[in-house]
C-alpha cells in the first residue's frame, strides 16, 4: 500500500520571451545564457495570475476540461478523469502568492469546486513541491494506516501544486539573475492505494543559509498607526521600522538604504551552484538508501530545473549519464516551486515515465532546502 501518483499536469503563460529579447533590458546574449544555463526561452505571465496557472495545471492533472480561465496553455496526463468530490487535501507550494488571505490553496479549492478538500499554502522555495509531496504522503499514510494516534481527517486523494511567478520577484536590471527565471505551474494528484506501493522513500533537509546566498524580502507594507510610544494617526506616514530589521536579517540593509528594490531575488550564483550540485546528489543517495535500491533500479530522475550545468554536475557526481535526467529547462527557465511538477508532467506526457517505473524527483532551493522523493509509477 502507498500514495500513488495518478495525475500530473502543467500550465505555462502565453507570453514567451527568447534569450536575445532580454537585450531590451540588460546587456546579455543568447549564447551566454544557453551555454551557462541551458535556457533558450521562458514564459512570463502578464495577464494570467498564478491562480489561473495553478487552476489550469490542476485541471490537466485531473483530466478536467477546466474552462474558467481559458487563456492559459496546459498539458497533462491522468489514469482516468478525477472526480472533484474525491479530493480531500490541497497543498499549494509557492514563493509568490497572489494573495495571503484566503490562502491560494483555498482559492484553488473554490475554483476547482472541491467540496470536501482542506487546503493550505506551503513555502519551501524551489523544493516546495517535494515538501508538498512528502507532507501529502504523510497525511495520506496517517489517515489510512491504523497505527494509533489521533483520529484524523479521512484523506484518500490529495492535489499537490507547485506554482510561481518569479517574474514578479525579479530585478529586471540585474543580468546575473533576470535571465534565469520564468513563470509556470505544475500539479500532481496522489491517491492512497491498498495494493500499489507508490512513494517508496522521502527525504527533506534544511541547511542554514548563514551567508544569505539566496534571499527575497516580501514584506507586507500596509501603513501602521503605531510608534514605540503608542498609537497615532500621523505614524501611518512613517516607514515601517520592522522592515529595516528584516532587511538586516537578509543582509540587504545597505542596498535598500541606497534605493535598491527590496522585494527581489538576490543570489550568490556560485555558492548556490556548489550547494545545489552536492545537495541533489546527496538527496538522490539518501532516498535510494532509504528505499533499499540502487541507481541502476531507477528509470528516470526528475530534477529541479535551475541550470542544466547543475544537473550535469550532479549526474557526474552520481556516476550516471545525464540522459537519465528529465530536462525541461530550455523553454521554461527556473520556475521555482513549479519546476519539478512541470518536468514531471513532461516526463509523463512524453511516455518517458511508464507504469511500474521507479522515479526520483529531487530539488534544492532557498532556505537552503533540499529533498527528494522516490516513487513507483
Ligand atoms: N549575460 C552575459 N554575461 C553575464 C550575464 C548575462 N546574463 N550574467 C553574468 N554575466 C557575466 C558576469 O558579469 C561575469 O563577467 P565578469 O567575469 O566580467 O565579471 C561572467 O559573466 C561570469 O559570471 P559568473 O557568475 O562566473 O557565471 P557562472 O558561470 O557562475 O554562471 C549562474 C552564473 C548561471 C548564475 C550560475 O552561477 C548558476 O546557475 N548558479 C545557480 C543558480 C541557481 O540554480 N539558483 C537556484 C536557486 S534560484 C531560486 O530558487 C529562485
Amino acid at each position: 500500500m502507498g500514495a500513488v501518483i495518478i495525475g500530473s499536469g502543467k500550465a505555462l503563460p502565453q507570453l514567451e520571451i527568447a534569450n536575445d529579447e532580454l537585450k531590451a533590458v540588460v546587456d546579455t546574449n543568447d549564447e551566454w545564457i544557453r551555454t551557462r544555463t541551458g535556457i533558450s526561452t521562458r514564459h512570463i505571465s502578464v495577464g494570467e495570475s498564478a491562480q489561473e496557472l495553478a487552476y489550469a495545471a490542476s485541471c490537466a492533472a485531473m483530466g478536467l476540461t477546466g474552462d474558467l480561465f481559458p487563456q492559459t496553455t496546459s498539458t497533462g496526463w491522468c489514469a482516468q478523469p478525477i472526480d472533484p468530490e474525491s479530493i480531500d487535501l490541497v497543498l499549494y507550494a509557492t514563493v509568490s502568492p497572489d494573495v495571503v488571505v484566503p490562502s491560494c490553496a483555498a482559492l484553488l479549492k473554490r475554483h476547482l469546486n472541491l467540496p470536501n478538500a482542506v487546503a493550505m499554502d506551503l513555502n519551501a522555495a524551489c523544493t516546495g513541491f517535494i515538501y508538498g509531496l512528502t507532507t501529502a504522503e504523510a497525511m495520506l499514510a496517517a489517515s489510512n494506516a491504523s497505527n494509533g494516534g489521533a483520529v484524523r481527517n479521512p484523506i484518500k486523494r490529495a492535489l499537490v501544486v507547485g506554482v510561481d511567478r518569479l517574474s514578479r520577484l525579479t530585478d529586471w536590471d540585474d543580468r546575473n539573475t533576470c535571465v534565469l527565471f520564468g513563470d509556470g505551474a505544475g500539479a500532481a494528484v496522489l491517491e492512497w492505494d491498498a495494493e500499489r506501493p507508490g512513494l517508496l522513500a522521502t527525504y527533506l533537509r534544511n541547511d542554514d543559509d548563514v551567508k544569505n546566498s539566496l534571499t527575497c524580502a516580501h514584506a507586507i507594507e500596509a501603513p501602521q498607526p503605531f510608534t514605540e510610544s503608542g498609537i497615532s494617526a500621523e505614524a501611518k506616514a512613517d516607514p515601517d521600522a520592522s522592515l529595516a530589521a528584516a532587511d538586516e536579517m537578509l543582509g540587504i540593509g545597505d542596498i535598500v538604504a541606497e534605493g535598491g528594490i527590496r522585494q527581489v531575488i538576490r543570489m550568490d550564483g556560485r555558492t548556490i551552484f556548489k550547494f545545489a550540485s552536492n545537495a541533489m546528489a546527496d538527496a538522490v543517495g539518501e532516498v535510494l538508501s532509504r528505499a533499499g535500491l540502487a541507481l541502476d533500479d531507477i528509470d528516470c530522475i526528475v530534477p529541479h530545473q535551475a541550470n542544466e550545468r547543475i544537473i550535469r554536475f550532479a549526474a557526474k557526481k552520481l556516476g550516471i549519464p545525464e540522459e537519465r535526467f528529465q530536462l525541461s529547462i530550455a523553454d521554461t527557465g527556473n520556475t521555482s516551486s513549479a519546476s519539478v511538477p512541470m518536468a514531471l508532467a513532461d516526463a509523463y506526457a512524453s511516455g518517458r515515465i511508464k507504469p511500474g517505473d521507479k522515479v526520483i524527483a529531487v530539488a534544492f532551493g532557498g532556505g537552503l532546502t533540499s529533498g527528494a522523493v522516490l516513487f513507483e509509477a
